[in-house]
């Protein structure tokens, strides 16, 4: 399994966007795709279940 790292120690540098657009044209290339254990892109994650890029969202509050 690749591992991408999006890290900046700035907040607001855009992480989170990066990581999950990132993560959408994965799964548009096919892969399956997981971001955001910190939750912050999770309802962008929800609004777009049902198509093909769907992403699955991580619960990171949750240890299992
Ligand atoms: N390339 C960009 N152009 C304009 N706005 C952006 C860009 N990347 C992120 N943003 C906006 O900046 C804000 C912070 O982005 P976010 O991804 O939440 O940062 P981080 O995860 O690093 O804290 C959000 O409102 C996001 O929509
Ligand atoms: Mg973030």
């Amino acid at each position: 399994m690749q591992t991408v790292l999006v890290a900046s120690s700035k907040g607001g540098a855009g992480k989170t966007t990066l990581a999950t657009h990132l993560a959408a044209q994965f799964a548009l290339d096919g892969k399956r795709t997981v971001p955001d254990p910190q939750g912050s892109s999770t309802r962008w994650c929800q609004r777009r279940a049902a198509l093909d890029s769907a992403v699955l969202p991580i619960d990171g509050s949750r240890r299992n």
